[in-house]
């Protein structure tokens, strides 16, 4: 039987087992491309008994970041989550309800302020005073106003608090808004981890490089970590050996879609698409991504993209020339010396296919 988290507390991270332990600080320190000398002070802060507070306030949202936290593996972000931090206060997960769980939340605010990390999923009506989504009786708009300064740290995660999401798209009744915009006005920095859902690692390893390093990662211009968002998802896409041979899925269940061509005409967005979806599956689980599971990417993650644009549109290519260092295209599976012809000479034809087509020209 393998041991136990042996760290400053033994039994600060229950049922995980030290290879767990340290294959899951490995990879948070991938994810954020530190090098491999950080995971020892990675996993001491892990398990470092000081457990910084979190208060989770959720506005319009389906609940789906949350679900999406809880299922990953190896070991569990469940685990993790309530080991890791000091969940203070959460409407979805916690135990207590009604005002019990108001008066909680005032306790803990009061008790940390300067030092909680303030979580918000979901959007924030503003439309007619905030009356769209209320807790306890009150504007969920106030309640982030009144808090959010009170934090250390603010972290809108998922696409609906990081540009408004599926509440915010036309014709957005309630005058959804992003969590960054309402408190723009206060000067308040806000963490944007943008997706539906966004991966869950994105979102630990901002926590985590916040434990460890007692500062938060470094923000593109839109406020999202670059560890995770500095790449398109059509520059890793394992389907871009065919979209650079220019070989494209027509239509679902087609002889290119049953053969994992590119579905960039089926109006895939990972040209115009910032995240890591391509090189940092989903749920611990290879291949768990919507292109690898022959969906094209919405844009779900991209701030005017997913929830805006049609689904069917097709993408603007920002880089329509394949990476240096990427091998040739492959052929086609039993395609032969033909696909593989194909694909040495083609690494502009997909880039000529994708012009035409954006001027709305026909290709073949
Ligand atoms: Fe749900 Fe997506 Fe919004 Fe998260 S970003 S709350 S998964 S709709
Ligand atoms: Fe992958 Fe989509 Fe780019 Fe095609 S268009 S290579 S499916 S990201
Ligand atoms: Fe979303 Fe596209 Fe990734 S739909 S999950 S950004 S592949």
């Amino acid at each position: 039987m393998e041991s136990k988290v042996v760290g400053n507390n033994e039994d600060l991270l229950s049922g995980v087992t030290r290879r767990d332990f340290m294959k899951f600080c490995t990879a948070v320190a991938a994810t954020m491309g530190l090098p491999i000398a950080a995971v020892p002070q990675i996993a001491e802060a892990v398990t470092s008994p000081k457990r910084p507070p979190v208060i989770w306030l959720s506005g319009q949202e389906c609940t789906g970041c949350v679900e999406s936290l809880l299922r990953t593996g190896h070991p569990s972000i469940e685990t993790l989550i309530f080991d890791l931090i000091s969940l203070e206060y959460s409407e979805t997960l916690n135990a207590g309800s009604g005002h019990q769980a108001e008066a909680a939340r005032a306790k803990s605010i009061e008790e940390n302020k300067g030092k909680f990390i303030l979580v918000v999923d979901g959007a924030i009506p503003v439309k007619d005073g905030g009356i769209y989504c209320q807790i306890a009786g009150k504007p969920v708009l106030d309640i982030l106003n009144e808090t959010a300064p009170l934090a250390a740290a603010v972290i809108a995660i998922g696409s609906c608090a990081a540009w408004g999401g599926v509440a915010a798209a036309s014709p957005n009744p309630t005058g959804a808004t992003p969590v960054h915009e309402v408190l723009k006005a206060k000067g308040i920095p806000v963490v944007n981890i943008p997706g539906c859902p966004p991966n869950p690692y994105n979102f630990l390893s901002t926590v985590i490089h916040f434990l460890t390093f007692n500062k938060l990662p470094a923000l593109d211009d839109k406020g999202r970590p670059k560890f995770a968002y500095s790449r398109l998802i059509h520059e890793n896409c394992e389907r871009r050996p065919h979209f650079d041979a220019g070989r494209f899925a027509e239509e679902f269940g087609d002889e290119g879609h049953r053969q994992g061509f590119c579905l960039y005409k089926l109006g895939c967005k990972g040209p115009e698409t910032y995240n890591n979806c391509s090189t940092l599956p989903f749920n611990d689980t290879p291949g768990c991504w919507p292109v690898a599971t022959g969906s094209p990417c919405f844009g779900c993650s991209e701030e005017h993209v997913g929830f805006h644009s049609p689904l069917f549109s097709k993408a603007k290519v920002v880089f329509p020339t394949p990476p240096a260092q990427q091998p040739d295209a492959v052929p086609p599976k039993g395609g032969g010396a033909k696909g593989f012809a194909y694909g040495v000479a083609g690494a502009a034809i997909g880039a000529a296919a994708v012009a035409l087509s954006q001027r709305g020209g026909k290709e073949d």
